[in-house]
């Protein structure tokens, strides 16, 4: 799969797991929301947190600092303090693999 990084084993990502990993020289947040799994960055926007810390909520990551919200989704902002919204990657499983892909937003 060309542009596509090998990252992680889907068995380590069970239903509401958040985990960051290195892709393309970004760091990535992969999270499995309910089974579909998601990628968007994984430094809070705000002060630099590891969204990995955090929880997953609504479709949200909550960050494990000051609480603001990102949609796993779209990386749109849900709450602050933060304002800046997260990029978000292409993500893809195969194989029992999870690839990261190039940025979509
Ligand atoms: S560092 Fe994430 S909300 Fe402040």
């Amino acid at each position: 799969m060309e542009g596509y990084t090998d990252v992680l084993s889907a068995q380590a990502l069970p239903p509401g797991a958040l985990q960051s990993v290195h892709a393309g020289g970004e760091l990535v947040l992969i999270a499995n929301l309910d089974g579909e799994i998601h990628a968007i960055g994984a430094t809070c926007t705000h002060e630099q947190e590891d969204l990995a810390d955090g929880e997953i909520e609504d479709g949200c990551v909550v960050c494990p600092m000051h609480f603001a919200r990102f949609s796993l989704e779209t990386g749109d902002v849900i709450e602050g303090p933060a304002t800046k919204p997260e990029p978000v990657y292409d993500v893809r499983v195969e194989g029992g693999r999870i690839f990261v892909g190039p940025r979509r937003r």
